[in-house]
C-alpha cells in the first residue's frame, strides 16, 4: 500500500500515520520528522533546513527530494509506505511521480484529512510529543493523565519549536498557497480520497481504514 497523506498542519497526519502503520505494517515516512532529526543532530542538511523550518516556510525541494530518494531506496519500503507531509507542492508531486514511474510502483491513494481551519491553531499550540517514544498528546484535546509525563512510557514531553502562534500562521498560509493545489492534482489523477478529520481519533481512523480497504480491492 503506497499512500500519500495530505492535510494542513495539525490535521492529524502524524497521529493517523501511526495507526495505519500498526495495521498495515508499512513505515511512516515523515519529511518533517526526518528534517527535525537532522536539525537535532546538527548535520549540514539540518543546518541548511533550520531557518526555513523555524520560519514556517518550506525547506528547498532539492533537500527534501534527496531525502525521499534515499528513504524510498530502503528495503522496508518494498511492501509500501505512508508519505506524511510529502509532497508539499506541485514540483515535489511531479518529482515523486517521476521517481515512482522509474521504480515501476505508482501510488495507490492520496488521502486528504480535512479539518476546519479554526481547530488547527488549538491543536498545534497544545501539541506535546514524548522525547523518548515519540507518542503525541495534546494539552487541550488529548491530555496525558499526569502533566508533562508520557502515558505510554513515562518519558518527558516536549513542545515543537515551530508550534508557536507566529510560525503556525505562516505554516497555515504556506499550506493554503503551496500544498492545497495538490488536492486538485491528485483528484485529476483519480487518486484522491477524503476523510473528515474532526472528532475522536479512533473514529477518524475507522474512516481512514475503510478508505484503505476499498482502495486495496
Ligand atoms: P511537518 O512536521 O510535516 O508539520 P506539518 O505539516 O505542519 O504538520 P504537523 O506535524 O504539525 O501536523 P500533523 O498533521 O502531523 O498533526 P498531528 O497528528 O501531530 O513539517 C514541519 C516543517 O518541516 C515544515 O513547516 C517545513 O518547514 C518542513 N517540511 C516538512 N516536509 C517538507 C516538505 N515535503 N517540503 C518542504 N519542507 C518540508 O496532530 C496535531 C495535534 O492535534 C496533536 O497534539 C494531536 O494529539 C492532536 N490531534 C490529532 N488528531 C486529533 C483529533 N481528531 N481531535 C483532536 N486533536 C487531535
Ligand atoms: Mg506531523
Amino acid at each position: 500500500m503506497r499512500i500519500v497523506l495530505l492535510g494542513a498542519p495539525g490535521s492529524g497526519k502524524g497521529t493517523q500515520s501511526k495507526l495505519i502503520m500498526e495495521r498495515y505494517q508499512v513505515p511512516q515516512i515523515s519529511t518533517g520528522d526526518l528534517l527535525r532529526a537532522a536539525v537535532a543532530a546538527g548535520t549540514p542538511l539540518g543546518q541548511q533546513a533550520k531557518a526555513a523550518m523555524d520560519a514556517g516556510q518550506l525547506v528547498t525541494d532539492d533537500i527534501v527530494l534527496g531525502m525521499i530518494r534515499e528513504r524510498l531506496a530502503m528495503p522496508d519500503t518494498q511492501q509500501g509506505y505512508i508519505l506524511d507531509g510529502f509532497p508539499r507542492n506541485l514540483a515535489q508531486a511531479g518529482a515523486l511521480d517521476d521517481l515512482l514511474k522509474d521504480l515501476g510502483k505508482p501510488l495507490d491513494v492520496a488521502l486528504l484529512i480535512d479539518v476546519d481551519f479554526e481547530s488547527l491553531m488549538q491543536r498545534l499550540t497544545g501539541r506535546q510529543t514524548c522525547a523518548s517514544c515519540g507518542a503525541v498528546f495534546n494539552r487541550y484535546t488529548h491530555p496525558t493523565r499526569e502533566e508533562n509525563v508520557c502515558d505510554v512510557c513515562g518519558g518527558e514531553l516536549t513542545h515543537r519549536a515551530d508550534d508557536n502562534e507566529d510560525t503556525i500562521r505562516n505554516r497555515l498560509k504556506v499550506y493554503e498557497e503551496q500544498t492545497r493545489p495538490l488536492v486538485q492534482y491528485y483528484n485529476e489523477r483519480s487518486l484522491l480520497k477524503t476523510v473528515k478529520g474532526e472528532g475522536e481519533i479512533e473514529t477518524i481512523y475507522k474512516a481512514v481504514a475503510d478508505v484503505l480497504a476499498s482502495t486495496r480491492q
